[in-house]
This record gives C-alpha cells, sequence and structure tokens, in this order.
C-alpha cells in the first residue's frame, strides 16, 4: 500500500479562505474584526520569527493580530498585572503568553490568569477543563491541527483504535479527550512505555497513530499496520533539515493515509489559533 498524504498545506489555504469569508461576515455585521495581543517577554529570536508567521497567517485573513513585548527581567507580578489589563480590555478579544518565557516567570500560572473568552491557545485550566468535559470550541491550536488532518482521511473514527505517542500538556493529553469525543478506543504511550517492545507492539495494533514525542524516526515503519493513519506531530532539526518522529518513507509504504513533515501538522497549527481568536470574537460578541 502506499499512503496518500494527508496535506497541511493545501487543507491550510482551504481553512484560510474560510475563516477570512468568515471575518468579512462579522466585519459586515459588527463593524469590527477581532483583535489578539501575543504577549512575547523578552526579545527571543524564534518568538519573534514564530510570532511573525502568525502574524502573516492573521493578516490574511484579516485579523488584528499585535505584539506586546516586556522586557526580559519583567516580574511575574507585572505579567500578571498585564494579563489583567488586557482581560478588561473591551477591545482585546484574545490573548496568547509566547513561549518559551525567562526563567522565574510562572507560565501556567499566567496562563491561568487569562479570561478563559480570551485564552486562545485554549491552555488555562478553564478551557482544558472544558476540553475534559467535551464543551469547549477553544481547543488548543496543535491537537486540533491533528484532528482537521485526521478529519481530512475521511475515515470514520468511532469505534477505531487510537494510539497516542507523547503525553504532553500542549499536544498528547488533548489529543486524548478529542480522540474520546470521537468514539475512538485511545491508548497513550510515553516515556514510561518502557518494557521491552511494548510501544512497538502497542503501535502495531493501531488503527490510529499520532506521534508527538520530538524524536526523530523513533516510530518506525515496520510498526505501522497496513492501512493505518499515521498523524506525525514531530518536528525535529536533523542537520538542518525538518524532520518528524515517524520513519516516514517506510510508514507511507504500509499506511492509508499519512502526514508528512514538514507540511502536515504545522502549517495547520497557525490557522486553527486564529479560528480560535474568531471563536473568541464570536462569543464576546455574542454573535453565531
Ligand atoms: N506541528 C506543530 O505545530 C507542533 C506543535 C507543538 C509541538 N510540536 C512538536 O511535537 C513534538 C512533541 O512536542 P511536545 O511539546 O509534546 O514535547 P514534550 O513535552 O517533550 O513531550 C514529549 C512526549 O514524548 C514522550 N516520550 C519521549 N520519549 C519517549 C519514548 N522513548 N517512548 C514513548 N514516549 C516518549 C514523553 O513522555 P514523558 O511524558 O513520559 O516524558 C512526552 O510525553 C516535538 O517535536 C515538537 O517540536 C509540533
Amino acid at each position: 500500500m502506499s499512503a496518500t498524504i494527508l496535506d497541511g498545506r493545501a487543507l491550510s489555504k482551504e481553512l484560510t479562505a474560510q475563516l477570512k469569508a468568515e471575518v468579512a461576515r462579522l466585519k459586515a455585521a459588527t463593524g469590527k474584526v477581532p483583535r489578539c495581543v501575543n504577549i512575547v517577554i523578552g526579545q527571543d529570536a524564534s518568538a519573534a520569527s514564530y510570532g511573525k508567521s502568525q502574524k502573516r497567517a492573521a493578516e490574511e485573513i484579516g485579523i488584528d493580530y499585535q505584539f506586546t513585548y516586556l522586557a526580559h527581567h519583567v516580574s511575574q507580578k507585572e505579567l500578571l498585572d498585564q494579563i489583567k489589563f488586557l482581560n478588561e480590555d473591551p477591545e482585546v478579544n484574545g490573548v496568547m503568553i509566547h513561549k518559551p518565557v525567562p526563567e522565574g516567570i510562572d507560565f501556567q500560572q499566567a496562563v491561568n490568569a487569562l479570561a478563559p473568552e480570551k485564552d486562545i491557545e485554549g491552555m488555562g485550566t478553564g478551557n482544558l477543563g472544558r476540553l475534559f468535559l467535551g464543551k469547549t470550541p477553544i481547543i488548543p491550536c496543535t491537537p486540533a491541527s491533528a484532528m482537521a488532518l485526521l478529519a481530512l482521511s475521511g475515515v470514520d473514527i468511532a469505534g477505531k483504535d487510537a494510539v497516542v505517542v507523547g503525553r504532553s500538556e500542549i499536544v498528547g493529553k488533548p489529543l486524548v479527550f478529542l480522540l474520546l469525543e470521537k468514539n475512538a478506543t485511545v491508548t497513550v504511550c510515553h516515556s514510561g512505555t518502557h518494557r521491552a517492545g511494548r510501544l512497538e507492539s502497542h503501535v502495531r495494533s493501531a488503527d490510529i497513530v499520532i506521534v508527538a514525542m520530538g524524536k526523530p524516526a523513533f516510530i518506525k515503519g515496520a510498526w505501522v499496520k497496513e492501512g493505518a493513519i499515521v498523524i506525525d506531530v514531530g518536528i525535529n532539526n536533523v542537520n538542518g533539515k525538518i524532520t518528524g518522529d515517524v520513519e516516514f518513507d517506510a510508514a507511507a509504504a504500509r499506511a492509508a493515509f499519512i502526514t508528512p513533515v514538514p507540511g502536515g501538522v504545522g502549517p495547520v497549527t497557525a490557522v486553527m489559533l486564529m479560528k480560535n481568536a474568531i471563536e473568541t470574537f464570536k462569543q464576546q460578541a455574542g454573535r453565531p
């Protein structure tokens, strides 16, 4: 079998066009466009380049996207004061805090201080709690991207055996709840899945494999079940080349669908942030 590629760049273009039309509709109805703010602490170069690509995505869709820069030595209290100010600003619909943050800053405490209806990354406990209950429209962006690519396969997830490799707060754990919502049977693997051959045997039995480890080509193509769907979230820089966590060619020879790296989950993630920014705007404007 040779897998169909789940093309993140094409999906990103399609979603961008849909969101652009939605912003135009909201602008016509309210006279306003969604406005979001990215709090960047210190002058981190990678934050700047990732932030720039988000800004480009926002501008294409018609979202007003601004940066608030705080000094590297900002205190936790000053950060919380800034968050309070943005929470109370009726002209700001969405706020995010750029990672990484300098040592001494408690990121999760800061994210939890965001008003849940402005938390566009969906990483505060309010939105994560709603995700747990299956009741949030604000889904963390990378898991949302993985689920959108899974949906692109057209395969009904209900009743399928899904294996998630990785249990980070930002990717693996939210995915568990999103897959459960779709009635998949979910197994989660992590560094504690260390008994010899256990990771391999879980992957071998999976209809759907979603990998977010940060370890290049760790998941061997030979482990992938014939006809499985493989979503590779990993981004690894190996000698200047970006690769995923799955051995792509060998996996593609067995899978029915697979995401490439680059060009899979990554391009859809920034669009999902914009989708959340539109959702928070709609909630605040009381518009469906
Ligand atoms: N495409 C995108 O938009 C996007 C967004 C975010 C992240 N990423 C990429 O996705 C990857 C994962 O990111 P992350 O933030 O989730 O990373 P992370 O916080 O480092 O989590 C990695 C996970 O992999 C598990 N793991 C590590 N070694 C393992 C092993 N030998 N066997 C089984 N599980 C193992 C860890 O288990 P423990 O929990 O036991 O330590 C952990 O749960 C990275 O490459 C990152 O760059 C991509």
